[in-house]
């Protein structure tokens, strides 16, 4: 197992020497490594099996510090960094020479956000480097939320777990980009179409799934338990699997009378913010209890519920 703990100089002396630490963020966990450092950026592919096509996010402490490493020239997503930093936000802005081509899979743009972490800024501010920072799970699998999610997989990968807690926010990142001079949503996340609009007025919303996506979080089979998952009618879908044993995710006031069923629900008062903060504990919870199958229902399309929806889909069997 790999030590879990507060201590953030510790933290920075593992990274100033190229190590992998897990940090907290209020979205999920990630591992992270100096983004400067290409051995070390390397490794974080390699703990993650995760393909080289698949650009890694720098995390810094400041708007500022996000300069050093990133133009940003685009008023609207200034306006966005100002308005959301430190948040749930990543921006989409071209890179520096000084981000390696490894970090972006040689990609001009850099994706860069200032998370919301009171640890993760300590942090930050005391190697003032940017980190790499993917989530902390191997690659397609569920995010992680706490430390000991990141222990339970990528504990021979990680040489020290920052211990912040459970993440407030519980799912990834919004990124954000520019493409044909419109502002375009790659992927759906933590902060919400209609925060981000409230700001800028109308944006895009391009989620591209093919196999060789912009963000391969958009990735068709991503976010995925190991086990079979179904989305559709609640009840439907029980009928059609009563005669194994099932694990039901679902939304608001429900009465699941049925034997050989363990519910997880994501929140009983229909708060997204609540639901966001329990989606990947419960599709973890559920993959390791002893259910045959797990059935979910989608929620409101809205707020974060878009966002939620869309890790379903994805998680969902094909
Ligand atoms: O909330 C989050 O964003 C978390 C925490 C740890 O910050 N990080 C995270 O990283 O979700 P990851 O690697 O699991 O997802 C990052 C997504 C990927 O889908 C990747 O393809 C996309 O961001 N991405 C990164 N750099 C990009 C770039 N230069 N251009 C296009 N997409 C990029
Ligand atoms: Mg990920």
């Amino acid at each position: 197992m790999a030590e879990i703990g507060k201590n953030t100089d510790h933290a920075a002396d593992l990274l100033l020497k190229g190590k992998l630490v897990a940090i907290p963020t209020e979205t999920v966990y990630g591992l992270a490594a100096n983004a400067l450092n290409e051995t070390a950026v390397l490794s974080i592919f390699e703990a993650k099996q995760r393909p080289f096509f698949d650009p890694l996010i720098i995390h810094v402490h400041s708007r500022e510090a996000a300069k050093k490493y990133a133009n940003f020239n685009d008023p609207r997503l200034i306006k966005l960094a100002d308005t959301f930093w430190p948040g749930p936000l990543t921006l989409l802005v071209p890179k520096k020479e000084n981000i390696p081509a490894l970090v972006t899979s040689g990609l001009e743009q850099v994706a860069v956000r200032v998370p919301d972490h009171s640890l993760t800024l300590e942090l930050l501010k005391k190697i003032d480097l940017p980190l790499a920072a993917p989530s902390a799970n191997p690659f397609g699998y569920v995010s992680p939320t706490e430390p000991q999610h990141v222990n339970k997989q990528l504990s021979d990968q990680v040489d020290y777990i920052l211990d912040g807690g459970y993440s407030n926010v519980g799912i990834e990142s919004t990124i954000v980009g520019i493409e044909e001079d419109k502002v375009c949503v790659f992927r759906l996340g933590g902060l919400a179409i209609e925060e981000i609009e409230k700001v800028i007025g109308s944006v895009e919303l391009r989620l591209n799934q093919s196999s060789n996506p912009k963000a391969p979080g958009q990735l068709k089979n991503h976010y995925a338990p190991k086990k079979s998952l179904f989305i559709g009618n609640l009840e439907d879908l029980i009928h059609e699997h009563k005669t194994k044993k099932i694990a039901v995710i679902c939304f608001g006031e429900r009465m699941i009378a049925e034997k050989n069923c363990v519910i997880f629900n994501l929140s009983k008062t229909k708060n997204l913010h609540e639901a966001a903060l329990n989606l990947f504990k419960f599709l973890r919870l559920a993959d390791d209890s002893d259910s045959e199958v797990v059935l979910c229902e989608l929620l409101p399309d809205e707020g974060l519920g878009r966002a939620i929806n869309d890790r379903l889909r994805r998680a969902a069997t094909k």
